[in-house]
């Protein structure tokens, strides 16, 4: 199952795991009252997985491509890393499966502290339109990721301050009854 913390705000490498001391653990449900869904699924065989057919059908997500984030593959690396790393929003939802390697998703709480959430091998997320976050290569620096998409892909990133948008006020009304139900 997916892991997730609290982080500390040590100023160490991004790519370790920056847990409290003692850890503080974020459960799928609190993922889920930010709006972040979680799925498990068998990235051995993505091209035949009827499950991920199935959430692809319901979520509308037709978009489909493949992302390696390595040195040697990735056209400007170190940019992109950088840019990864910029805390930002964006109007639609994010939806990453990671079909090999690992890596750190980071997500705002609704107290503005920083949820860590540990990728691996199969697991695959969506991140809500207006929800600040940010991606980091943990220490294997390997990440292979399909990307999905509700129609035609926009991966325009809006950096914070973001807060003008109305996706990011109906996300924020959005949690705000999530967390009063
Ligand atoms: C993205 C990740 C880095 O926007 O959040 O692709
Ligand atoms: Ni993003």
């Amino acid at each position: 199952m997916v892991e997730a913390w609290y982080m500390d705000d040590s100023s160490e490498d991004q790519r370790t795991p920056h847990r409290l001391e003692p850890n503080m653990a974020v459960s799928l449900e609190e993922l889920e009252k930010l709006g972040v869904l979680y799925w498990k699924l068998d990235a051995d065989n993505y091209e035949t997985d009827p499950k991920l057919a199935k959430i692809r059908e319901e979520r509308g997500y037709s978009y489909v491509d493949i992302i390696e984030i390595h040195k040697d593959t990735l056209p400007n690396y170190e940019e992109k890393l950088k840019i990864f790393y910029m805390e930002h929003l964006h109007l639609d939802e994010e939806i990453r499966y990671i079909l090999d390697g690992s890596g750190y998703f980071d997500v705002r709480a609704k107290d503005e502290k920083w949820i860590r959430i540990a990728m691996e091998k199969g697991d695959m997320i969506t991140l809500p339109a207006g929800i600040y976050h940010r991606f980091t290569l943990d220490q294997n620096n390997y990440t292979k990721a399909m990307r999905l998409f509700v129609g035609e892909p926009v991966w325009t990133a809006h950096n914070r301050p973001a807060d003008h948008f109305d996706c990011r006020k109906e996300y924020l009304n959005k949690i705000a009854s999530a967390v009063a139900s």
